[in-house]
């Protein structure tokens, strides 16, 4: 006993002076980093507590309360420029919406950032080891995976659509024409592409959909929203226990290990036939499935899994928030809605083909400016996996390099950017498609990202979104907005509209 009272001091002298030792030897390191590659402190948020920066925190909280977060982020940014920092939880935060900044982030220096735990985390129980949490090999691998099947996809064949905006055009019919077209959009996305996807429409269209599609569907949502939730309550993530949230992510996992199964099966029947005869019944080529064309390269259930939940998350909300924000525009400007109808009706055919679509120039501008002012993903960040140095972002003015501490997160935000007058112009404000006639911008417009990791279903969303638009715009002659009020902002995993698309429609004569 006399002699542990010293042992256990020395102990903790040598502890304590190997940590010194290897804290000045990071901190020579760094210090060397940064006068080497001539880098300047950044802009700082002026907060009252330095370090849990929680005045910074509450403020985001109120403003996203009153649907404000994303005009009070374009309020910091226009106070303090392109690029400046917060501190919150002993954490730094570099905000940005500086398109080179961005670029180095995504593109030039993508190795030095990945989407770290926090994302993971946060994300795991519902979209397990999914492109969407993994970084690295394990990302390159799912990404690897799913190219093939981008690649085969059938995106032009509107076959995929058409049934399912004929069922969207019944639906607002059978509603006498007045609806919140927002809610529907969600719908129609889901079992369009979960028919595309699956080989299985949800069915949340029809009149009488089943038990278990229902189910699905607000298991889905409960599932996304605990996700929203884990991802915001950040380091405090254990204190998150659910146990709808998990039978949540049960229900989901479950309806998708039905259509696995189905798509393994598939697989096996296949590889019993002679070459000649595969993917052909009765000589008709069977109908493309997303599903069946990742299990050709795998046969792991689980990822195969992850894999198609990921994907219909990816694909349901961003689409229909882009076609809820054209929609949103349309009836409040008649204007436009003219110049747009024109447009389509021009070059209308029945059946509507992509070739059709791809001459209503008007048509992908309006796209173009509502992916503008409103991106489906609004905000997005990357944590720096290893200390590294960014071109631009440091000094007063932002022009300077940066220096990036190891695990210091990186936020940019599209919203932002996209509305910033030195690239769009004094009236970046305004929807004005007809912008698009001479715009080509670069990184500065960037809705489905840039880099490797750029969304590839951007093809699929753009076509999918331009035919329902067409379509809609062919079957009404005009629309009545019936809310009074300006758009609410909706900030989940994609921004979408907090008060809806509440219109009348008119049938087209
Ligand atoms: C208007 C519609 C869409 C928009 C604006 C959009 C935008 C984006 C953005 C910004 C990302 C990057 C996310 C990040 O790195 O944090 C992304 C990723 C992704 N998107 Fe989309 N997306 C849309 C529709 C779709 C559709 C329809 C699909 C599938 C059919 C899809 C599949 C994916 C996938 C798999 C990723 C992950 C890519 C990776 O990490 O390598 N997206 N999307």
């Amino acid at each position: 006993m006399a002699f542990a009272l010293p042992l256990a001091a020395s102990g903790l002298v040598v502890f304590s002076l190997y940590y010194l030792l290897q804290w000045l030897t990071l901190y020579r390191r760094r210090s060397h980093m940064k006068r080497e590659n001539g880098c300047l402190p950044p802009k700082k948020l002026a907060q009252m507590d330095p370090f849990l920066g929680t005045d910074v925190v509450f403020q985001n909280l109120r403003a996203a309360k009153k649907f404000g977060f994303l005009n009070l982020l374009r309020s910091r940014h226009a106070a303090n420029g392109l690029t400046f920092t917060t501190n919150t939880y002993f954490r730094t935060t570099i905000n940005t919406c500086d398109p080179t900044l961005i670029q180095n982030v995504l593109s030039f220096q993508f190795q030095d950032f990945g989407m770290g735990p926090l994302r993971r985390n946060s994300a795991s129980p519902l979209l397990g080891q999914g492109i969407f949490t993994t970084d690295d090999e394990i990302w390159a691998h799912q990404r690897a995976l799913i190219r093939p099947s981008f690649v085969r996809a059938q995106v032009t064949d509107f076959s995929i659509f058409g049934h399912h905006v004929d069922q969207l055009i019944a639906l607002i019919a059978r509603r006498n024409y007045i609806v919140d077209l927002q809610q529907l959009f969600f719908r129609m996305v889901l079992d369009s592409n979960s028919e595309y996807m699956f080989g299985e429409s949800v069915g949340l269209m029809s009149e009488n959909a089943s038990e278990s599609a229902t189910k699905f569907h607000h298991a889905l949502d409960y599932a996304q929203q605990g996700t929203i939730l884990r991802l915001r309550l950040g380091n405090l993530m254990f204190t998150h226990r659910d146990q709808k949230f998990r039978d949540s992510c049960r229900t989901v996992h479950a309806y998708a290990d039905k259509f696995v199964g189905q798509a393994l099966e598939y697989r096996r029947s296949q590889a019993l036939l002679p070459p000649e005869k595969r993917e052909k019944e009765d000589g008709v080529r069977q109908k493309y499935v997303f599903l069946n064309e990742l299990a050709k390269d795998t046969e792991d259930p689980i990822l195969l899994r992850d894999q198609i939940v990921n994907m219909l998350l990816a694909a349901r909300d961003t689409t229909a928030g882009l076609l809820a924000f054209v929609f949103f525009i349309l009836a409040r400007r008649p204007d436009i809605w003219a110049k747009l109808r024109e447009d389509v009706l021009d070059h209308y055919c029945e059946p509507l083909t992509y070739e059709a679509i791809m001459d209503m120039k008007y048509l992908r501008f309006v796209v173009h400016e509502a992916l503008r002012l409103f991106p489906p993903i609004a905000t997005n960040s990357r944590m720096a996996n290893k200390d590294t140095v960014l071109p631009v972002g440091g000094g007063p003015d932002g022009k300077s390099p940066l220096f990036v501490k190891k695990n210091n997160v990186v936020t940019y935000s599209t919203f932002v950017m996209h509305r910033r007058k030195e690239f769009f112009g004094e009236d970046a404000d305004e929807f004005r498609p007809e912008r698009w006639e001479n715009l080509r911008p670069g990184w500065e417009f960037l809705p489905f990202n840039g880099g490797p990791r750029i969304c590839p279903g951007q093809k699929f969303a753009l076509t999918e979104s331009s035919y329902t638009i067409a379509r809609l715009l062919h079957a009404f002659s005009s629309i009545e907005n019936l809310d009074p009020t300006d758009w609410r902002e909706q900030l989940t995993l994609s921004l979408t509209l907090n008060n809806g698309v509440q219109c009348r429609l008119t049938p087209a004569a």
